[in-house]
Parts: C-alpha cells; sequence; structure tokens
C-alpha cells in the first residue's frame, strides 16, 4: 500500500502530466530511479514517468541526471499539436515539481541522440516505454550500461490490440512485442525474472551489457507475430468509439475521460502482480 502522502503525489503526478501508468507503478520507478547516476529513459509522452525518475534521484540525494528521448510525434492525445508544445509542456512539469536541472529533454529517438549521453558514464536506470521494439533500445545501449542496469520495461502484455477507424483496422502489438521480448530475455537469463506490477517489468541485467541482443532470438519473436488472435467485445468495441469520436471533438476532455477510467481500472484490477492480460 502507499503511504498517504505518496498516494497523493503520484496520483497528482498522474492528472498533471497525463499519466498512464498507475500510481504504484510511478512510486516503484521513483524508487528504481533512487540507485542514482546516468539514467534512461525512453518514451517521455508527457513526462509522467521522467518526474518519477528525477523525483526518486533527488530524493536520493546522489549524483545524476535524466536523459528522456522521444521524437515527439506520436502519444498523448491531447490537443497539443506541435513538438514545440509538447516540450513547453513537459518543461512546465519539471518545472512545477522542481526537478528541471535533473532532466534533459532529447527530442529524438535514441539512436538519433546517443551521441548526447555524457561518454564513460553507464547507464544505471533505463526505462522503456516506446512502441515496444525494446531490442531496437537496448541494442542501441550496447556497452553503454552498467552490468548491472536496472531496467523498467511498461506494456508487457500478452495483448494485442484492434482498433477500427471508419473500414479500416489498426493492429497494435506493441505489447505483446514487449512481453514475448520480455519473456525471452528473462528465459535466456540476460535479465533476471524480475517483478511485474501490473504490465510493467521491473528487473536487472544479467548479462554482458554488449550482448543482450542476438538476432536470430529476435527475428524469432517478431516471427511469432505474423497470425495472432485479438478480440473486442461489444463494450470495448462501444468504447473505442466513444474515445474515437471524443478525440476528434474535444481532446482535452477524452483525455480527462482516459484519465478516469484508467484510475477506475487501476483501481478494480488491484495494484500488484495484476494479470498480464489486463486491458489497456
Ligand atoms: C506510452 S507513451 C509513454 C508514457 C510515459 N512513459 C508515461 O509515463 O506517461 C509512449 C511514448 O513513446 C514515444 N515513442 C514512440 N516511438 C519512440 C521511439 N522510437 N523512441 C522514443 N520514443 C518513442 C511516443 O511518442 C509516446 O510519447
Amino acid at each position: 500500500m502507499l503511504e498517504g502522502a505518496d498516494t497523493e503525489l503520484f496520483s497528482e503526478l498522474i492528472a498533471t502530466c497525463d499519466g498512464m501508468l498507475s500510481a504504484r507503478v510511478y512510486q516503484r520507478i521513483y524508487q528504481t530511479a533512487q540507485r542514482g547516476g546516468l539514467i534512461v529513459e525512453v518514451g517521455t509522452a508527457l513526462g509522467a514517468a521522467t518526474v518519477a525518475l528525477a523525483l526518486g534521484l533527488k530524493s536520493s540525494g546522489k549524483a545524476g541526471h535524466v536523459y528522456t528521448f522521444d521524437p515527439m510525434t506520436g502519444g498523448p492525445r491531447r490537443s497539443i499539436k506541435s513538438v514545440e508544445q509538447r516540450i513547453a509542456w513537459i518543461e512546465k512539469n519539471l518545472l512545477r515539481y522542481g526537478v528541471a536541472d535533473l532532466v534533459t529533454i532529447m527530442p529524438c529517438d535514441l539512436a538519433g541522440g546517443l551521441a548526447e549521453l555524457p561518454s564513460g558514464e553507464p547507464v544505471e536506470v533505463l526505462m522503456l516505454d516506446a512502441d515496444g521494439r525494446i531490442d531496437r533500445d537496448l541494442e542501441a545501449l550496447h556497452g553503454h550500461c552498467a552490468a548491472d542496469c536496472a531496467l523498467i520495461i511498461d506494456d508487457v502484455a500478452d495483448l494485442v490490440r484492434v482498433r477500427r477507424k471508419g473500414a479500416t483496422y489498426r493492429i497494435d502489438s506493441k505489447m505483446r512485442l514487449s512481453w514475448l521480448l520480455t519473456n525471452m530475455l528473462v528465459s535466456t537469463g540476460r535479465i533476471s525474472p524480475g517483478e511485474r506490477l501490473v504490465n510493467t517489468y521491473f528487473g536487472d541485467l544479467t548479462c554482458d551489457p554488449t550482448r543482450i541482443v542476438d538476432h536470430a532470438e529476435v527475428l524469432a519473436i517478431y516471427r511469432q507475430l505474423v497470425f495472432q488472435s485479438a478480440s473486442a467485445n461489444r463494450l470495448q468495441r462501444i468504447r473505442s468509439r466513444l474515445m474515437e469520436w471524443g478525440q476528434e471533438v474535444a481532446p482535452d476532455f477524452a483525455a480527462q475521460c482516459r484519465r478516469v477510467y484508467r484510475r477506475a481500472k487501476y483501481r478494480t484490477i488491484g495494484t500488484d502482480t495484476a494479470g498480464d492480460k489486463a486491458a489497456a
């Protein structure tokens, strides 16, 4: 259970930064960052986990810095239209929580901004919450991670999402891809079994960081994405139609509704190792 003040802090974080995870998960991200040192996040969105990482680092009193990468072209569905507006929004949140000096926002993907990371300093904490292609980001960081780097991977669930827009169906296998890749890395002993909170993995690297990605094994995982099952019940279909419509006509109001829905969902499924199939 969260302490009173923590519940408030992380619930506020979800509201102010449009956080997509539960308060318990943000609290665990905060605790992981207390390890200190160089922290890399892939997938900033509006900075909820970034703030949790930076607050954890700050509370530890240790030296360190958070680099957060996001090309800022997808993700949050507010009325924020440009990359500049999005960066300004994130900066406002960092200032609000007093952590602006601990964070560098990188409006690009990891490969594009890798040269900006301080050379010779190992990554102590790595958080992956982008598009599910965690092999790409782990490979980009070959040789940059500490041997026992703490690892946070979000959206690890055996779930394929199908969304209909007019006559087109969009198949989103991000969660399943993260789930397959994470399970493979655990079963081959490259990362620790760790712990799963809702759909987020918390563990550590347990192999030589330059050998974490084996292309043949990764290819075998991507091959599993050729045929997949997905189901959506009538209620889910109605919900996604309403969300899509809300997104078109009132994006900020739709964002608020999503927050209320998420809060209710996390209350229902609990905060500890809940089923991997929890709907997103
Ligand atoms: C699920 S959101 C991240 C949520 C965020 N961590 C939070 O706590 O609210 C995923 C983000 O990943 C970003 N993204 C997608 N592909 C990316 C890539 N290749 N590199 C970095 N970020 C990426 C998207 O723009 C989006 O903002």
